[in-house]
């Protein structure tokens, strides 16, 4: 566990939780991520004479490889302030817990809170917030399939998020999911410190020539297209909004999503998860994919049925599957489980498979993309701090959650 993460909480955040509770959550509070000259809000003078403004923000879910990059931001966002603004004193409570209605009290005392891709944003919890004076949810990711948008907007709450950091990191990671599968680098290594240097069943195939299918051509669709036209593939992809310089630039061919699931000898989803998209990978369309095609899934988990997968690695009908993501991650990545047994049976499952590669949704996971995320989410808190944040939210617009 993360030292930092054990510090104890402060009296004044947790008040009102029951006390084992709010022991067992081991909250970081009262920690400025910054240095103000005084500890309660409003405007003050900053160490340099300016003016500043403050806030608090609970960060959720947090660890050690985002609290550092966000301190880092909240510390340029003094020091170094946008043109034309106050110099932003921000202090982040950060919060090993995920946001939930057990754990939304919280963020009392707090502007903002700040959340990733586990944390449960639903009415009630919005309810919550808002009664605690919460006035900005903060999401430190791209995507927002976890935030009841609805009724945010009905509580004027604005939402906003890191529509872009890094595409690169995403991308590059479904690459490697695909060559380490493809190669069977796990095995082949597992292999070699045993001792054991026969080939026997690590056979791979050439990716060049190979047809490759991208769904979502986004801005990490895009990446990952022209990472694999460095491989001599050949692009299909099915979007419903088509990127025809990209289609010109590499030669990719949009077509209907069942003639890239029957022509595509490797599927990488690259969507985001809406009530249309959920299940798109399903007993039926798992169907049309040529026999033995490789599904790689870094978007959101629920865009594959799980049954379905498993049903159709076990017919053979999918060769090999590689998951950043799983539908019934929550609860269960971002966590140390291993001393535990596994209650989830289909994540067991698929855990003994050969042929699937498990990562812990951990693609975004590079130092360039979490700089990003740490900057982008300090520039929407400081947003709310300068009163830029409108209290009905307009989240149909997207502007808000579009980020500032
Ligand atoms: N695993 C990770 O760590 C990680 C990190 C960041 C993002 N993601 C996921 O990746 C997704 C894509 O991110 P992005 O930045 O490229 O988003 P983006 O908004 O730039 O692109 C998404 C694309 O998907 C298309 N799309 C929507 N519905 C579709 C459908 N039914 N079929 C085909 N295409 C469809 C959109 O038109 C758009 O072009 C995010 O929504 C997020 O869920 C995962």
């Amino acid at each position: 566990m993360n030292a930092e993460l054990q510090t104890q909480p402060s009296p004044t955040a947790l008040s009102g939780l029951p006390a084992h509770y709010a022991a067992k959550l081991g909250a970081l509070s009262g920690e400025a991520a910054s240095t103000p000259s005084e500890s309660h809000h409003g405007s003050r003078a900053s160490s340099n004479g300016a003016a500043s403004v403050s806030l608090s923000a609970a960060v959720f879910d947090s660890h050690k490889y985002d609290s550092g990059p966000l301190r880092e931001a909240c510390a340029k966002a003094l020091q170094h302030p946008q043109p034309d603004k106050p110099p932003v004193s921000i202090e982040l409570r950060f919060l090993e817990s995920n946001l939930d209605v057990h754990t939304a009290a919280l963020a009392k005392g707090c502007e903002a809170v700040c959340v990733f891709v586990n944390d449960k944003i639903s009415a009630q919890v919005l309810q919550e917030l808002k009664s605690l004076g919460v006035r900005l949810v903060a999401l430190r990711c791209a995507g927002y399939n976890n935030v009841d948008l609805q009724a945010a907007k009905l509580l004027g709450i604005a939402v906003a998020r890191v529509p872009e950091y890094s595409p690169h990191a995403i991308a590059e990671h479904a690459v490697a999911l695909l060559l380490a599968l493809n190669r069977k680098l796990v095995r082949a290594t597992q292999r070699v410190r045993d001792g054991n240097f026969l080939l026997e069943g690590l056979v791979g195939f050439d990716l060049f020539g190979k047809t490759v299918g991208v769904v979502g051509t986004g801005k990490i669709g895009a990446t990952f297209a022209r990472i694999m036209h460095g491989f001599g593939c050949r692009l299909l992809a099915s979007d419903p909004v088509r990127n025809d310089a990209l289609a010109k630039e590499l030669g990719l061919e949009y077509c209907d999503f069942p003639v890239l699931l029957e022509q595509s000898d490797i599927v990488s989803l690259h969507l985001p998860l809406t009530p249309e998209s959920w299940h798109l990978i399903n007993a039926d369309s798992i169907g049309r994919l040529k026999r033995g095609a490789t599904l790689i899934n870094t978007g959101r988990g629920g865009l594959i049925e799980t049954e379905a997968l498993i049903a159709a690695l076990k017919s053979g009908g999918v060769g090999a599957a590689g998951l950043d993501v799983y539908e019934e991650e929550e609860g269960v990545f971002f966590a140390d489980h291993s001393g535990t047994v596994l209650t989830d049976e289909k994540l067991a499952w698929l855990l003994m498979c050969p042929n699937v590669l498990i990562t812990a949704h951990q693609a975004f996971l590079t130092q360039e993309a979490l700089q990003q995320l740490a900057v982008v989410t300090v520039r929407n808190l400081s947003a709310l701090a300068n009163g830029e944040v409108p209290r009905q939210a307009d989240v149909d617009g997207q502007r808000w959650l579009a980020g500032v």
